[in-house]
């Protein structure tokens, strides 16, 4: 039985240690960690485990193609990865390894116990594998991809498989957990996904589940026939349990957290969590875990990063060059958790300057600022003899503030729990513009007021930082400095519970800003952004240079010419001879061509032309050309082009320049 105080124990998904993690892991990471922090932060006695999912055909060939074992390629990451999450902050309680022995132990006992039970029975496996998901399909389930039958998950081809197998009896705990889920709405969230579950796998009816095999030599043994390896899924799920000491006898950890709260996973795995897993329990007489939440992808372009896709971001750049706390918030705050987002360095930035630099470092700044000046420093009492009702929603509304996060962090929407705290932050930041403190100081009259003003502000401040620790845990520590507050009970969840609980006298240390604002245009190129306005540029580029070429073909299309001109209109046309001196192709322009031209006496210009296509630049050096030299000059590809060569088509479309007899000056007149 849990005794004392409520227990909240929180997982992540044992990640591949396949290659290193990436800002995907991260993010799963990092919402566990602010889960946990929050709910420690209330009084809970806190649970955290994550870990690595080391067995599968996957993990050995890659291992194989860099020369290595299995497991000395796999220390390697996982030893990264826990410097990851050092460097994220992740306050982990367990980091379980499906290696260790205190894992395989308890796993070969569990596939006995179903084995002995008769859940699973030995049969003749026929049917498709995903090496990649690590996943059985049957050829019905596969799709169809451009006339090849690829895994549904991941879209990748499958392998025909054939051989002796145990199989897990699913088929029988098919009404059992349509049922579970059915009367149990918070069990698989956002609600959406329980519907997924049911509708594509339960209610069609589940298959039995392939649980062993005999081709893969690096997993777990079944003990009792150990030509078979155990099926990574069963393997991995287990991981929740083993590492809680289910099945020894230090099992203390099982007995106080288990079921666990929350399991948090990615939506592709949320099939395994919420149907082979709870079958799992069922089968073993265990409870379920109360809630499984699959949230969406963090994505870049269109795709889901992952190391196999090759498209990945990884959090350290970002760290080292903005801090952790920036990086965690912006995960956190993006998009709502459960429905996919877009990551990308530009909005990352935007972000980091107006909520973090912009909303909240200048809302500490000003107020710490303003204690100095008008207060010497010194936090003000408040004035019971001074009104001070432009503030009194603000103050009841800093004074709700942790109901309505802790409502938000219940459904575990942690986007919208900061978006109310920046709600308090902004409504902060109007409240200094409406009653304008540097307006009140210059009256020695309005010093009551003013300090009951100051001091709305500094309480506010202290609220904020309270409430963003477990999301940007280094943050608050620092606005305290800057506050003054040093008691540790000031900086408790429980020291919010009325508004009002700053006490004056402490004394204000400005410090430097908490997020200096950033050049967004500078940073995007620092990190790599410089690629992009390089792709955009050369984007333009084509756009102008299409343009450009449809009206040098209009120029070669029958224009509706006048019936007649007169000499003189003709002669408004300056045409001359003119050498090519110079041609080279422009850069980043598969059109255009450069050319510096000589008029004799009328010295030398720069003309672009766009006959890249029709000449190799280095054979029109030394050739007459006719040029129009009086025409309004035009920019092309950022170069100004001052005339026009002229050119005629020949009968297949190509362009030919038009030129005149040997002999003719450079310079002279055509006409
Ligand atoms: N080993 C299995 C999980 C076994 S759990 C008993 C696995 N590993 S994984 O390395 O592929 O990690 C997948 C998980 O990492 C996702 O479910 C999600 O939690 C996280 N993410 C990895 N990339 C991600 C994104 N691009 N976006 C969001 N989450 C991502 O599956």
């Amino acid at each position: 039985m849990n005794e004392g105080k409520k227990t909240f124990y929180i997982t992540t998904p044992i990640y591949y240690p396949s290659g290193n993690m990436t800002i995907g892991h991260t993010y799963t990471t990092v919402a566990a960690d602010t889960m946990t922090r929050f709910k420690k932060m209330q009084g809970y006695d806190t649970y955290f485990l994550t870990g690595t999912d080391e067995h599968g055909q996957k993990l050995e060939k890659k291992a194989a193609e860099e020369g290595l074992t299995p497991i000395q390629y796999i220390d390697r990451i996982v030893a990264e990865t826990k410097d990851l999450w050092k460097l994220m902050n992740i306050q982990y309680d367990d980091f379980i390894r499906t290696t260790e022995e205190r894992h395989t132990r308890i796993v070969q006992q569990i596939f006995r116990k179903f084995y002995e039970q008769g859940d699973i029975y030995k049969a003749e496996y026929e049917g498709m594998y995903c090496t990649p998901c690590e996943s059985f399909w049957t050829p019905t389930q596969l799709v169809d991809k451009d006339g090849v039958k690829v895994c549904p998950d991941c879209g990748r081809p499958c392998q025909p498989m054939k051989e002796e197998s145990y199989f897990f009896r699913m088929s029988k705990y098919q009404d059992w957990l349509i049922d579970y889920i059915e009367t149990h709405p918070d069990f698989i969230q956002p609600a959406k996904r329980a519907n997924e579950m049911l509708t594509n796998f339960l209610r069609p009816g589940l298959q039995d589940l392939a649980v062993s095999r005999t081709s893969v030599k690096w997993g777990i043994p079944v003990d009792f026939d150990p030509r078979h390896t155990i099926y990574v899924w069963i393997d991995a799920l287990s991981n929740y349990i083993t590492a809680l000491g289910y099945g020894t006898d230090h099992d203390e950890l099982y007995r106080k957290f288990w079921p666990a709260n929350i399991h948090l996973v990615g939506k592709e795995i949320v099939r395994f969590h919420t149907i082979y897993w709870p079958i799992m329990l069922h089968a073993l007489g265990l409870p379920l875990p109360k809630q499984v939440f699959g949230h969406g992808w963090l994505l870049f372009g269109a795709d889901r990063m992952s190391k196999s896709k090759g498209n990945v971001v990884y959090p350290q750049p970002i760290v080292a060059r903005y801090g952790v706390d920036s990086l965690r918030y912006y995960l956190m705050r993006e998009m709502p958790f459960g429905a996919d987002g877009n990551y990308t360095n530009e909005s990352f930035l935007i972000r980091m300057n107006a909520d973090l630099a912009n909303d909240l470092g200048n809302l500490v700044s000003r107020t710490v600022a303003m204690i100095e000046k008008y207060f010497d420093g010194i936090v003000p009492a408040w004035d019971p003899q001074t009104a001070e009702p432009v503030g009194e929603e603000l103050r009841k509304h800093c004074a709700k503030l942790p109901e309505l996060v802790d409502e938000q962090m219940d459904k575990l929407q942690f986007s919208q729990a900061l978006t109310e705290i920046w709600k308090v932050i902004g409504e902060c930041n109007k409240y200094i513009d409406l009653t304008q403190p540097w307006v009140l100081g210059k009256d020695p009259e309005k010093k009551g007021l003013l300090g009951n003003v100051l001091l709305t502000l500094a309480e506010c401040v202290r609220f904020a930082a309270v409430l963003i620790g477990p999301f940007m845990p280094s943050t608050p520590e620092r606005i305290f400095t800057q506050l003054g507050v040093t008691d540790a009970n000031l900086k408790s969840w429980d020291s919010l519970k009325c508004f009002g609980m700053l006490p004056d006298g402490i004394r204000v240390c400005k410090g430097e800003a908490l997020f200096p604002r950033i050049d967004v245009n500078k940073e995007l190129e620092a990190l790599g952004g410089g690629e992009k306005k390089e792709e955009q540029a050369a984007d333009k580029q084509e756009k102008k240079e299409k343009k450009a070429e449809k009206k040098a073909e209009k120029k070669h299309e029958e224009p509706e010419y006048p019936a007649e001109i007169s000499i003189d209109e003709f002669f408004r046309c300056k045409i001359q001879v003119a050498r090519v001196l110079a041609c080279e192709k422009v850069e980043k322009s598969s059109k255009l061509l450069k050319f510096r031209l000589g008029l004799g006496a009328d010295g030398e210009r720069t003309v672009v032309s766009g006959i890249q296509k029709y000449y190799e630049p280095e054979t029109l050096v030394g050739r007459q050309v006719a040029v129009i030299t009086n025409l309004k000059p035009a920019k092309l590809a950022g170069i100004e082009s001052q005339g026009m060569i002229l050119s005629a088509l020949d009968d297949q479309g190509n362009l030919k320049l038009m030129t005149v007899d040997e002999g003719a000056a450079d310079g002279a007149l055509i006409g």
